[in-house]
């Protein structure tokens, strides 16, 4: 099994803070399986997360990546981090951009991390559309238009 993303021996202090907000923690995201973080209210789920994503630095610990420690100064690493690990937020009413075409907002990130052209994204992003179960048309229309459970796929 090989680890995608892993915590080890993690702490975060927020500046300020008397105390860690997150202690000792390892965990190692595999390829192929999905990890459930269950805890109470201000346990420190967020906290992790901004972790993983590599939105804040460990007080203490070390955060890897395909392997290799996460260094916020390695461009070409960051490259590949960001365009490897993503983000699915719960709420899909204020993930979307509710001025722009629902193709636009799929194939946006297929431009911003250099992948496709706007030419070559457009048919990813529809293709990716149609896997989902979405119309055909759905790319040209806007997210006010689709149901919660649409907006989420
Ligand atoms: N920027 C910050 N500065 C200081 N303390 C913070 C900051 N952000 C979060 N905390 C504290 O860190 C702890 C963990 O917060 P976190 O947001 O990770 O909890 P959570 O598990 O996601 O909770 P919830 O289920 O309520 O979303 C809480 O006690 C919170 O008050
Ligand atoms: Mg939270």
């Amino acid at each position: 099994m090989t680890p995608v993303l892993e915590l080890k021996d993690v702490a975060l202090r927020h500046r300020g803070s008397a105390a860690n907000v997150v202690e000792d923690v390892s965990l190692t995201v595999e390829t192929g399986h999905s990890l459930a973080l269950v805890g109470e209210s201000g346990a420190g789920k967020t906290t992790l997360l901004r972790l993983l994503l590599g939105l804040s630095r460990p007080t203490a610990g070390r955060v890897r990546f395909d392997g290799a420690d996460l260094s916020p100064r390695d461009r070409r690493q960051l490259r590949s981090f960001r365009s490897s690990v993503q983000c699915v937020f719960q709420d899909p009413y204020s993930s979307l951009d509710p001025r722009r075409r629902v193709g636009a907002i799929v194939a946006e990130p297929l431009r911003s991390l250099g992948i496709d052209s706007r030419a070559g994204a457009a048919p990813k992003a529809a293709a990716a559309l149609e896997r989902v179960g979405l119309p055909a048309d759905a790319a040209d229309r806007y997210p006010h238009e689709f149901s919660g459970g649409q907006r989420q796929r």
